[in-house]
């Protein structure tokens, strides 16, 4: 029996991860946390609300009162902690957000989950979810492993190294069980359209312009977020208690590259002209300490956990468009209003 915090499960990755454990493991109780940020949606959840072995809490992961609360009230056994800030662009201009949810909060429930485990570690874990941008920048050649020495390089990725660094560090101070992930660059249904490969999806939809930072030379390892929380439900049952895994698609692309491969697609799946979708790409100005490539190796989880990637991109990509294509709802909801005026804010002028 055990009953399971995630954070952030309102999110892209957080709702895939929330699916699978309450359908794969109908014995555990899952609890999800979320704030509903601009980027959580109850929307990605509607399969699941009434499931029996789950509930939503509205709440803030900096809120130490409510944690202790959730913690004393349910006796939580496990977290998984996939809340965040998680866009680049947006740490550029509001880095003051990214420390706070990224490393106090992320502070504020380690501290809860040390005082409500104290005495008994027993059964318990810390899973925390962070990302292969606190390895840094890489050139053309190499990979990230796990002892990559740490190097982020944009209020985003410094603020998930901090929060790596402060959940190693209840580890070895405190004794709490944690482990931590590291994953490349994820894509698949329920990706809020700031990012790159829905955002493309969104403007090839409605004839816009598809905004290309620099010259699209750009590098990074794409993998599709159902093998993501697969990979972190096998790194949760049997991965060593204070170890990091690399997770990673073996799959790299340039950005322009990708953007050629999803208007080709999408030329034939809205039956246009071959070649018509890519008219719409336009250069615009490069994002600020742009990262030039990343790429895992995620040679430990395979060799130790057997965990491998299982779909090729260009049949991930279609799975994904076509997710778009059918949810145009979802799609509509979440381009409307405030997203709009983050829109224009952040291309305008670009
Ligand atoms: P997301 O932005 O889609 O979702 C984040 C979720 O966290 C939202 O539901 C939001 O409401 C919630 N949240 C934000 N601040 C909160 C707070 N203070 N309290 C409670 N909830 C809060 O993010 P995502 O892309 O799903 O990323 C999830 C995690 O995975 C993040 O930790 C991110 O760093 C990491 N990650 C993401 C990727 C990727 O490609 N998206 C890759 C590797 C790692
Ligand atoms: O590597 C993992 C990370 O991947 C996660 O930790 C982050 O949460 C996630 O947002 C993602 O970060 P990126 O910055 O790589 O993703 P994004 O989709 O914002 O951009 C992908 C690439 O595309 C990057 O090189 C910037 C470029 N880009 C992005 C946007 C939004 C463009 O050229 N044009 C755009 O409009």
């Amino acid at each position: 029996m055990q009953t399971i915090l995630i954070t952030g499960g309102a999110g892209f990755i957080g709702s895939h991860l929330t699916r699978l454990f309450v359908t794969k493991y109908p014995s555990y109780q899952v609890i999800n946390l979320d704030a509903l940020t601009y980027a959580g949606n109850l929307e990605n959840l509607k399969d699941i609300e009434h499931a029996e072995n789950y509930q939503f809490v509205k709440g803030d992961i900096c809120d130490a009162a409510l944690l202790k609360k959730l913690f004393t009230d349910h006796a939580i056994t496990g977290v998984l902690h996939c809340a965040a800030e998680s866009h680049v662009d947006r740490s550029i201009s509001d880095p003051l957000a990214f420390v706070r949810t990224n490393v106090i909060g992320t502070v504020t429930l380690l501290h809860a989950a040390k005082e409500a485990w104290k005495g008994n570690m027993e059964g318990k874990l810390f899973y925390h979810i962070s990302t292969d941008e606190v390895y840094g920048s890489l050139g053309d050649e190499g990979f990230f492993t796990e002892s990559t020495a740490y190097d982020p390089r944009s209020p985003y990725s410094a603020s998930k190294a901090s929060s790596d660094h402060f959940v190693r560090a209840f580890h070895h101070t405190y004794h709490l069980p944690i482990k931590i992930s590291n994953c490349s660059n994820n894509y698949g249904p329920f990706h809020f359209p700031e990012k790159l490969i829905p955002l493309c999806i969104h403007n090839i939809i409605n004839n816009k312009p598809l905004p290309i930072y620099g010259k699209g030379e750009n590098v990074r390892d794409w993998l599709y977020v159902e093998d993501h929380v697969r990979a972190i439900d096998t790194i949760y049952h049997q991965g060593k208690i204070g170890e990091t895994y690399n997770i990673g698609g073996h799959n790299e692309w340039t950005n322009i590259a990708l953007v050629k491969e999803l208007c080709k697609q999408m030329d034939e799946k809205l039956n246009r002209t071959a070649g018509s979708n890519e008219q719409l790409i336009t250069y615009v100005t490069d994002r600020a300490g742009h990262d030039l490539r990343y790429a895992i190796d995620a040679t430990k989880l395979k060799d130790e956990l057997g965990w491998m990637p299982s779909l090729q991109f260009e049949e991930g990509l279609s799975k994904t468009i076509d997710w778009y294509l059918t949810n145009t709802e979802w799609l509509t909801n979440v381009t409307s209003g405030a997203y709009q005026q983050y829109y224009e804010g952040m291309y305008e002028g670009r």
